[in-house]
């Protein structure tokens, strides 16, 4: 393991996980474009990807998995509970979703967030080549650019920002404002999901840190910097490929049968976060039965909701909420044998999510905030020509996404409005919506979105 990789990946997570099997265990690679889009680029020259591998304690030795050599940093208890826990999550994730929820200022959470970012900067720097590439990504290693730069002046390094990047009244809230700017801009190529995201990066840095340029080139001690939007994507012709397969298509048709063939489809599909407006899509359904714009004979939600992050009081809170919602609903509305929702609370295999996709005439994506939102384009690439997506105007998607059904979540009334206008929308304009979602799609999927980072890095 003592040979040098020429690209260093670093992430707060590996993309592998270990999943039990019968009485042992085994690695299993994450779902997600990310790994599949690296994949092609990794497996072709000396490589590694530096992360956690998701539990406490000691880290395994660097293995290697389906090509690709995951080196895992160990995290304690204490640092999962005070940096994963405490500063990425209940500091930083909110505060960089427009606070939807009140972000925490503690200073015992700091430290360490410091410490883990160093311990991922050291690996890094220990493991890249001479004139490597480090490629970091998203907020829980903001810090750690500029500590590999001081390690290591000769790499190349960029970093990936997968959520929002708030705007200065918001940013300038944080008391460590400073040293995580100055962090980011360690590195030669800051990459953000949308020019918004970028504008906002550049405007604070000239502001807290003296650095000076524009929203394209900023100039810090000495350095040129480049920020810019470089919008994530999926693999489009995997999920292309995935929706043609006849097991895929057997199951679309189960699912139907069993919700009732006669009955309009709607599907929500988040991780458990109360970024995502799960609860406000339920009232919205909620509003459309109690007026009788629509009825359990016309149409039936279902909700898939991922366990996240459960350990987060906020997260708890919210699941509380949205079950009780559901409860309710159900109670009011359902009959023997019939209910209005539907509802998942587990992760589901990818050919699963295709075949509901497939099921879905209305597909709710209701997010208060969101860097990007992969569900919206998973479900344009998993269509024909019909469907109808609904989609926050708060996603990064919705920046590609225009022939989407646009909403403002904070809204109900409109979202009812929408979603009363998707469950009717003519298939004629359901096919031109379409048509034009699945250009905006193939202009971008995540081996173009790859490839425009790299280059801008000059990989
Ligand atoms: C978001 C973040 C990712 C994170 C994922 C799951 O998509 O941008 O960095 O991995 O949520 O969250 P978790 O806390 O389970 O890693």
């Amino acid at each position: 393991m003592s040979k040098k990789s020429q690209i260093v990946i670093i992430s707060n997570r590996l993309p592998v996980a270990r999943v039990r099997r019968g009485g042992s265990s085994e690695w299993r690679t994450s779902p997600g474009g990310l790994v599949s889009a690296l994949t092609p680029i990794l497996s072709k020259r000396p490589s590694r990807w530096i992360g956690w591998a998701g539990t406490s304690g000691s880290a395994p030795e660097p293995f290697e998995h389906e090509g690709i050599l995951n080196h895992p940093v160990r995290l304690s208890r204490e640092e999962m509970e005070t940096y994963y826990e405490g500063f990425c999550n209940r500091t930083l994730w909110p505060l960089y979703h427009d606070a939807v929820r009140t972000p925490e200022y503690r200073r015992r959470w700091w430290r360490p967030y410091v410490e883990v970012n160093r311990r991922f900067a050291e690996a890094a720097a220990d493991t890249v080549a001479k004139r490597g590439t480090v490629w970091v990504h998203d907020y829980h290693l903001q810090l750690v650019p500029a500590m590999i730069r001081e390690l290591r002046p000769d790499v190349r390094i960029g970093f990936f920002l997968h959520i929002p990047f708030p705007p200065q009244e918001l940013f300038a809230q944080l008391p460590w404002r400073q040293p995580i700017l100055a962090g980011l801009l360690g590195a030669d190529v800051v990459g953000f999901q949308t020019r918004g995201g970028a504008q906002n990066f550049s405007r604070l840095c000239r502001r807290y840190v003296a650095a000076e340029g524009t929203r394209e080139e900023l100039h810090y001690e000495g350095r040129t910097i480049l920020p810019g939007a470089y919008p994530v994507s999926i693999d489009v012709e995997r999920f292309e490929q995935l929706a043609k397969t006849e097991s895929v298509r057997r199951r679309t048709e189960e699912f139907r049968k069993r919700l009732g063939a006669d009955r309009k489809i709607i599907l929500g599909v988040d991780r458990m976060d109360y970024t995502k407006g799960i609860d406000i899509r339920l009232h919205a359904y909620r509003g459309l039965l109690r007026t009788e714009r629509t009825t359990l004979e016309e149409s039936v939600l279902v909700q898939v909701a991922v366990p996240s992050r459960e350990r987060v009081e906020q997260y708890g809170e919210l699941r509380a909420h949205v079950e009780q919602l559901v409860g309710e609903i159900n109670g009011e509305f359902g009959e023997l044998g019939r209910t209005p929702i539907h509802y998942l609370h587990r992760s589901l295999p990818t050919e699963e999510l295709v075949a509901l996709y497939r099921a879905a005439d209305v597909m709710l994506v209701t997010p208060l905030r969101d860097g990007m939102n992969l569900v919206a384009k998973e479900y344009v690439a998993s269509r024909d020509d019909t469907g109808v997506l609904v989609l926050s105007e708060f996603t990064g998607s919705a920046k590609e996404l225009h022939s989407a059904l646009l909403v403002n979540p904070h809204d109900i009334d409109g979202l009812e409005a929408a979603l009363h206008t998707a469950l009717h929308m003519p298939p004629g304009e359901q096919e031109d919506r379409m048509k034009s979602l699945h250009r905006a799609l193939r202009r971008n999927d995540v081996f173009h979105w790859a490839n425009r980072f790299l280059d801008a890095l000059k990989v």
